[in-house]
């Protein structure tokens, strides 16, 4: 299961890891038709595909979600956090609202999907959770302070659930990808103005030579699940062309 996989970097990984061979539920918030879309392409895959509405910052939807994945499947063997929200604003325009959207959505939402999920995993004997973060849990983003907040409890909530969760066979780590270019920059005003010059900027001064593009994220993510990486737990791993490296990027 993918939590927003109707578009974005979510829907990237879900046709990965169904090329790869896994049924896949496909969960969205507000676009049905693109959701609806991507388990199209995986039917054509050859593989099952569940499309469930669902706001994972709601718990009652939350657990609905993981309910028609038990009645569907009746097992789960791997749950990518994917799905992602925020209130991009200056410090002083933040709200309370904003944050609790935020941080249900972002972080509460993977410590409770996955108290669920190893219910789900433990019938057969374990799985993989992989939750993506974002470079801003510990850099400064412009109007990205409860985003930020969200990802690095994200974060925090990985190395928990890795320790606790290895008894049951249950691998957990986290991917934090440099920026892509997906819809989701639409929310910052940086972007909207001087959105290619930005992007083209940030590309020049990745040492790849490139930004990120959410292929990158689903390799990660393919090798996190496989056998291959039984050994690192609770990890926090950056993809981002080592743009984060230099002292002024
Ligand atoms: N793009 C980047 O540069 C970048 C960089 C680093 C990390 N990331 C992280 O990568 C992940 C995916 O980002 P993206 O760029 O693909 O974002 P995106 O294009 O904005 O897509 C967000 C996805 O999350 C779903 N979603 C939003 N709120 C939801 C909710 N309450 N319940 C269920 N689904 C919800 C959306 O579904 P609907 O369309 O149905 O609303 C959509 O499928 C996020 O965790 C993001 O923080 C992105």
């Amino acid at each position: 299961m993918i939590t927003g996989s109707g578009r974005g970097i979510g829907k990237t990984i879900a046709l990965r890891l169904a090329a790869e061979g896994a049924d896949i539920v496909v969960n969205f918030f507000r676009n049905r038709r693109s959701a609806e879309t991507v388990a199209s392409e995986i039917r054509e895959l050859g593989q099952k595909a569940l499309v469930v509405k669902a706001n994972v910052g709601d718990l009652k939807q939350l657990n609905y979600l993981y309910d028609a994945i038990d009645g569907e499947f009746g097992r789960l063997d791997i749950l990518i956090h994917n799905a992602a929200s925020g209130y991009n604003r200056s410090i002083m325009q933040q709200r309370a609202k904003g944050w609790d959207w935020t941080m249900n959505i972002n972080a509460r939402s993977l410590l409770f999907g996955a108290q669920r999920a190893a219910q789900l995993m433990q019938r057969n004997g374990g799985g993989s959770i992989v939750a993506i973060s974002s470079l801003g849990s510990r850099r400064v983003l412009p109007e990205y302070v409860v985003v930020g907040a969200s990802k690095a409890a994200l974060e925090s909530i990985v190395r928990y659930l890795a320790v606790e969760f290895s008894a049951m066979d249950i691998a957990v780590n986290g991917v934090s990808p440099g920026l892509v270019d997906t819809q989701a920059l639409n929310f910052f005003s940086a972007f909207n103005e001087e959105e290619k010059f930005i992007l083209n900027d940030i590309a020049a001064r990745t040492p790849a030579g490139r930004l990120c593009i959410p292929e990158d994220v689903a390799n990660l993510i393919s090798f996190l699940c496989s056998p291959k990486a039984s050994m690192i737990r609770g990890q926090i791993i950056v993809v981002d062309g080592g743009y984060s490296l230099l002292a002024r990027s």
